[in-house]
């Protein structure tokens, strides 16, 4: 019933951010999902028995992919397959499954963020036993492998049926079909005051939550509908569709622009949140003020102990390095630790194991803590209503107040998509060659006064990563980082983030472009974007 495929690596195999992305065609090729998944399980040790989770964002090609997945799972010996009904769990709830059922790990299907579709683009990830993604020492050994592979195993069996929730057997393995939402909305209900949040719904705060047609539209109907009991119709979008209807998922101002312009209207509910392709991201929006995720993070951190899951208090939190550090001034006040990361999530597991972190976020529109080890886009919408439902205050309240006690950190990131691969990484180098000079160097009004390319040291396995991003520093904590994304599937793609923290109250209402178009200018000025990229301007402003 098991057989072994002969076959031959191929060399773009390299796992990104987060996981291994392509587009669907590149996916598609004779053994491609296959020499991935099997080079996955060749870097594992110990698995013999045991159970592994399987599911997806319900992208085109995810239901192929897991039969494939099942069936290499039952013939590399893995004991039992946790897989949600249809292909399908988000992000974090696959990272719930595995820590509940403590499986060895899983396989989560998802190119996140990204347009699917026939010729969009598909992912396979490999989380580890906590529910994070793999670390780099894992994804690297995976890559290893992917470039030696002769052969893989597969059992040579019929289609498991998805869709039917309960047990079957496979090729001597047990597939464990799942109810992929009520898991999650339990942990949810351990987390967040339900009742607090029911009551202050049926007392007429009104909510919209756009689930972009991907893989949150089950899990916000059951939580926030069925559960919470907001409005039928609450929740928009909300059938998962292989294509996302042809949108990108991405909930952010550019992708989630309709919500944008509800929010900012007359009649705007009162709070507005979406999710993207594979769950884990958020975006927030109050009536008339749109958050910015690093403010989120900070201001979620700030008032998480009104949250039963956190009533007893954070015991640190940590942001990607790109993110503002708004967050910073809160762990500062609240005399906790406060870590700097590069970006990915994989790099919170190890302080969210060891107890050091307790909420996490990257400004890339993800936060999370530590009940999972994925960034989760409905918690950090459940926190959000839950602190509402007790303080009883707007959001644009609320935010004014932090700005307030903590400063404003004016933040934005300037996206250049598909750009020239080799006109990027030439910025790139070009701008590390200087690193050495520019300290002391004045552009307008600014001063840099340190730059360097950002490098991790762990605290806790003391692994060190080098070259995760590069960061100009100017006198007064404004400054400008410069990285290449590690999720894109065409060219590259240019990141750049500006920040500028300003401590007085009487200038916290001022347009965030406005207020860094300096720093703007100065990101110009020292990369030279539009000289080497031949643009005028950047793609996506978030
Ligand atoms: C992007 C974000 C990063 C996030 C990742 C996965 O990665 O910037 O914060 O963790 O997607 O959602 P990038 O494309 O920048 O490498
Ligand atoms: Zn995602």
């Amino acid at each position: 019933m098991t057989k072994t495929v002969n076959t031959t690596p191929y060399t773009d195999q390299k796992p990104g951010t987060s996981g291994l992305r392509k587009k669907v065609p590149v996916f598609q090729q004779q053994n491609y999902a296959e020499n991935f998944i099997q080079s996955i399980f060749d870097s594992l040790e110990g698995f013999e028995g045991k159970t592994l989770v399987i599911g997806g964002d319900g992208r085109f090609y995810n239901r192929e992919v897991i039969q494939i997945a099942i069936k290499m799972a039952a013939a590399n010996g893995f004991g039992r397959v946790l897989v949600g009904r249809g292909g399908i769990l988000s992000t974090p709830a696959a990272s719930h499954v595995i820590r509940k059922y403590e499986a060895f790990g899983g396989i989560v299907l998802s190119a996140s963020h990204n347009p699917g579709g026939p010729t969009e683009d598909f992912g396979i990830k490999y989380n580890i036993g906590n529910g994070g993604p793999a670390p780099e020492k894992v994804t690297d050994a995976i890559y290893a492998h992917t470039k030696t592979i002769e052969r893989y195993k597969i059992a040579d069996v019929a289609d498991i049926n998805l869709d039917a929730e309960g047990e079957q057997e496979v090729a001597g393995m047990t597939v464990q079909v799942i109810n992929p939402v009520s898991d999650y909305a339990e942990l949810m209900e351990t987390l967040f005051d339900f009742p607090a949040i029911r009551a202050h719904l049926a007392g007429g705060f009104r909510i919209v939550f756009d689930a972009m047609s991907a893989v949150t539209g089950p899990y916000a109907k059951e939580i926030l509908e069925n559960r919470l009991g907001a409005a039928k119709g609450s929740v928009l979008n909300f059938v998962p569709l292989p294509d996302f209807g042809g949108h990108h998922p991405d909930p952010n101002l550019v992708h989630a622009r309709a919500l944008y312009e509800e929010m900012m209207g007359d009649d705007a509910p009162d709070f507005g949140a979406a999710s993207d392709g594979d769950g884990d991201r958020n975006l927030i929006i109050g009536k008339g003020i749109f958050v910015t995720p690093s403010d989120s993070l900070a201001m979620l951190a700030a008032n998480a102990t009104l949250a039963p899951g956190y009533a007893k208090g954070l015991a640190g939190i940590a942001r990607s390095m790109p993110t503002s550090g708004a967050a910073d001034r809160v762990a500062e006040k609240l005399g906790i630790g406060i870590y700097e990361t590069p970006t990915g999530w994989k790099f919170f597991g190890n302080l969210l194991d060891a107890g050091l972190a307790t909420i996490c976020g990257e400004e890339s529109a993800g936060t999370g803590s530590s009940h999972v080890r994925e960034k989760d886009g409905l918690w950090a919408v459940l926190l959000w209503l839950n602190i509402l439902a007790v303080r009883k205050e707007s959001v644009i309240d609320i935010a004014r107040e932090h700005w307030t006690t903590y400063g404003r950190n004016y933040y934005s990131r300037h996206d250049y998509e598909e750009v020239d691969s080799a006109a990027a990484n030439g910025l790139m180098d070009a701008l590390r060659a200087q690193l050495g000079t520019l300290p002391g160097r004045k552009l307008g009004d600014l001063t840099i006064e340190k730059a360097d390319d950002f490098s991790y040291h762990d605290p806790v396995d003391h692994s060190v990563s080098n070259n995760q991003g590069i960061r100009i520093l100017f006198e007064g904590g404004s400054r400008v980082v410069f990285r290449l994304s590690g999720t894109g599937t065409s060219g590259a793609t240019l990141r750049v983030y500006i920040e500028r923290f300003e401590p007085d109250a009487a200038k916290h209402d001022v347009d965030t472009q406005v207020a860094l178009a300096d720093l703007i200018e100065a990101a110009d000025t020292l990369a030279g974007i539009k000289e080497r990229t031949g643009r005028t301007e950047p793609t996506v402003i978030t």
